[in-house]
């Protein structure tokens, strides 16, 4: 056992006694622990978000401003460590744990910066004969936050969260993914370490499944923003918490390759976003519908370029790295056996020990496999056929996850209207489907999510409207 780190509640760093092993996806053994709470913790977590929150509010934002600089500095001078954890904890490379910390220290940078921007709408009253009005609406914080974040991504995904609900003077209870936790809970140590406020900033572990509902049907919650699977936020969606919601979920993106593609550049684009992270990414390139008549080139270069891609340690930096564990591996090569029962044609990959795919690629994909429609959150591309881009249109908006969507051609009023067709958050055209910059709007629609996250958007999710009329 490695790393044991506790919770914070209410300013102090706490456990109960009770711990959750986090295993590594390295090696499947166990990597730290983290406390497993139960329903007393969570209920004075959000006790004490709730006694604190006021006069957080009440600081200045100048002052709030103060603390999570602190806090970025610190996760600046610790991203080596933070990297570490991140590596063995949920098997990201060394090099991309270091890149999400950087990554996410540009956000807080951004946030704090529109954060100063957020002023009053200043308007006067003309109509019905009323002239004699002046209306001042600023934004204040709803209250108490909720974040639940995903394992992928454990320290943006949370920054992207905490930070814009922290800036303008809501409380935050955050709750990592399980395996994410160490990363979450070294995170609050830089936050003890920075001294904030008792009760304005808490992190609370344990699994999901125990303690979700827990967290979720807490009455002092005024905003959940959940990020994770579709099976979980839509269990949140039924709940009937009557909270304000904000989900980012799961993502099945196409990239359409049209027949005057580039394609030196399509491929390059296309690996880099279907293979990152061995594809747990919410906005990695899950399936490529691609003009028949090229079809065969595509393939021919997406195989070299899937060839380079070594499989290994992500403490080696390789490119394709265990997945998060062993009930994904397997459900992923549930996916790909379907696929080749059915006659779909292996071109590369396949390979397996334990958690550790090989890149896959996979040719002759049908609407007949589950490959052309789940989402694998793993290292394996289905290639599928398409007749015309018509084809291409009706299959990428068949899909019920509806998060983005990439077009490759050179010619860009064909993109526009097969943009304009696409019934998806985001279109990306000459480019993989990818969430960054942090600072564009985030958002899917349908099964991959509701509301919009981003920097502003959050800003706005976070916040309410309180008016002021001054009769003159
Ligand atoms: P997940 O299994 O849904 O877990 C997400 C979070 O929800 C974790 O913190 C998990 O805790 C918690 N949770 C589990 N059961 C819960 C319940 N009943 N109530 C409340 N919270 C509960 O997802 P994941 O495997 O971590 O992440 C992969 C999924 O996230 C993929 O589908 C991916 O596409 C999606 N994702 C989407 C975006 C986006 O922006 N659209 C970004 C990243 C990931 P435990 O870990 O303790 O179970
Ligand atoms: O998994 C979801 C992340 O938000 C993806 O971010 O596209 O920048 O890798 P990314």
């Amino acid at each position: 056992m490695n790393l044991e780190l506790n919770a914070l509640i209410n300013g102090e760093l706490i456990n109960n006694g009770d711990w959750l092993e986090i295993i590594s996806p390295i090696n499947n053994k166990p990597y730290g622990r983290v406390p497993a709470l139960k329903e007393k913790e969570i209920n004075e977590a959000f006790k004490w978000a709730r006694q604190s929150q006021k006069e957080w509010s009440n600081l200045t934002l100048f002052e709030r401003i103060s603390y999570l600089q602190k806090w970025a500095k610190l996760l600046e001078s610790h991203k080596t460590e933070l990297a570490k954890i991140m590596a063995h904890e949920i098997g990201k490379s060394l090099k991309d744990g270091q890149v999400e910390v950087e990554r996410s220290i540009e956000y807080i940078d951004y946030t704090i910066e529109e954060a100063k921007r957020v002023f009053p709408e200043t308007l006067t009253g003309d109509g019905w004969n009323i002239k004699n009005k002046l209306g001042i609406f600023s934004r204040v914080p709803k209250g108490v936050i909720l974040a639940i974040s995903p394992f992928n991504y454990p320290v943006n995904l949370s920054i992207a969260k905490i930070v814009p609900s922290l800036v303008v003077g809501n409380t935050v209870v955050f709750k990592p993914a399980t395996n994410g936790s160490l990363t979450g809970l070294y995170m609050a140590k830089l936050a003890f370490e920075v001294g904030f406020p008792k009760g304005v900033f808490n992190v609370v572990t344990g699994r999901g499944r125990d303690i979700g509902d827990l967290l979720v049907l807490n009455p002092e919650i005024d905003v959940i923003s959940f990020t994770g699977s579709v099976a979980v936020g839509n269990h949140i969606r039924k709940l009937g918490h009557g909270k304000y919601l904000v989900l980012e979920l799961g993502g099945k993106d196409p990239a359409l390759v049209l027949k005057d593609a580039d394609l030196t550049k399509a491929v390059k684009e296309i690996v880099a976003g279907a293979y990152a992270y061995s594809g747990q990414r919410c906005t990695a390139v899950k399936r490529v519908l691609v003009d028949e008549t090229i079809a065969d080139e595509l393939v021919k270069l997406l195989k070299i370029e899937v060839s380079k891609l070594e499989a290994g340690s992500p403490l080696d930096n390789k490119a394709i790295i265990p997945v998060i564990d062993l009930k994904a591996a397997d459900f992923v090569q549930g996916l790909i056996d379907d696929a080749l029962v059915k006659k779909a044609t292996l071109i590369l990959g396949n390979q397996r020990k334990d958690n550790l795919i090989s890149a896959t690629l996979i040719d002759h994909v049908t609407s007949e496999m589950r490959l052309a429609w789940e989402e694998p959150f793993g290292p394996v591309l289905p290639i599928i056929r398409c007749k015309n881009v018509e084809e291409m249109i009706t299959l990428a908006n068949k899909s019920n996850f509806k998060l983005q969507a990439c077009i490759f051609t050179k010619d860009i009023n064909a993109a526009l209207n097969i943009a304009n067709e696409l019934e998806t958050g985001t279109v990306n055209i000459n480019g993989r489907t990818q969430r960054g910059p942090d600072s564009f709007p985030f958002f899917g629609i349908n099964d991959s999510g509701q509301g919009v996250q981003g920097i502003r958007e959050t800003i706005n999710s976070v916040t309410r409207f309180k008016g002021l009329v001054i009769n003159y």
